[in-house]
């Protein structure tokens, strides 16, 4: 593998990969935001530019340095997002959605900054669901041999949840992640359980987020 061995086996594909998290936003000052640093999606991109993949890697809001290699696009919306990952997407081998993904944006946008007046109540934020774009990227894929890679933090029945994601997205992989105590955002290490559509589950202890990084590109590899 090019992370170990510097063996190119992700050579000749095309992958794609989203990280961070959107902003969506209610006038030009503010935005409704998640704590997604980025840091996952980045080591998927490095750890398939090192084993030979052309990565396009689609950064929402994200504060880290360009991945060497990879074709960077950044965004700021889900609306962005989806749009800049279905076009990138066309001529992908593989489409890795690792970005958090607001499922909601403000219902308006206010062209002039919000401001509070002497003596009333703030109006209530009116939200809409805002696009699905992995069940979407599941759904109408360029050709059969695209394989779509979900993430998912969980609380709970963390594997049941999972599964049950897994199969309502339509995607081949989901990466299942227990949300808790030292699995915070933005650390440098992740813990996970990738589970796959035809019923294996591959756990991953905690450790880099490369280590995991490497383990999705071989699931991903094998697929193909
Ligand atoms: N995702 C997406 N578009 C959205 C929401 C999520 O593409 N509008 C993707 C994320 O990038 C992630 C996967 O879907 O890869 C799972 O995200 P998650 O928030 O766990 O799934 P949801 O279906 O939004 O479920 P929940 O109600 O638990 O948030
Ligand atoms: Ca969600």
């Amino acid at each position: 593998r090019g992370a170990e061995g510097g063996s190119a086996d992700l050579a000749g594909r095309h992958v794609v990969v989203s990280a961070g998290g959107t902003r969506e936003p209610l006038d030009p000052v503010r935005f409704l935001g998640n704590r997604s640093s980025g840091k996952q999606g980045y080591a998927l991109a490095r750890t398939a530019v090192a084993r030979g993949a052309r990565v396009t890697l689609v950064a929402a809001n994200t504060d880290l340095a360009d991945p060497a290699g990879a074709d960077v696009v950044r965004v700021g919306t889900a609306v962005q997002l989806r749009e800049a990952v279905l076009k990138a997407a066309s001529d992908a081998d593989a489409v890795v959605m690792a970005a958090a993904v607001a499922d909601f944006r403000p219902a308006t946008y206010a062209a002039g900054k919000i401001k509070k007046r002497e003596g009333q109540e703030p109006a209530p934020v009116e939200l809409v669901r805002n696009p699905d774009v992995l069940a979407e990227l599941a759904a109408d894929r360029p050709h059969a041999g695209q394989v779509v890679v979900g993430f998912a933090a969980e609380t709970d029945d963390v594997l049941a949840n999972g599964r049950a994601k897994l199969a309502r997205k339509g995607c081949d992989l989901l990466v299942v992640n227990e949300v808790g105590e030292r699995r915070t955002f933005g650390s440098e290490e992740n813990e996970a359980v990738v589970l796959a559509a035809d019923g294996t589950e591959t756990p991953v202890p905690y450790g880099p987020k490369e280590a995991l990084a490497d383990v999705v590109w071989d699931l991903v590899a094998r697929r193909w």
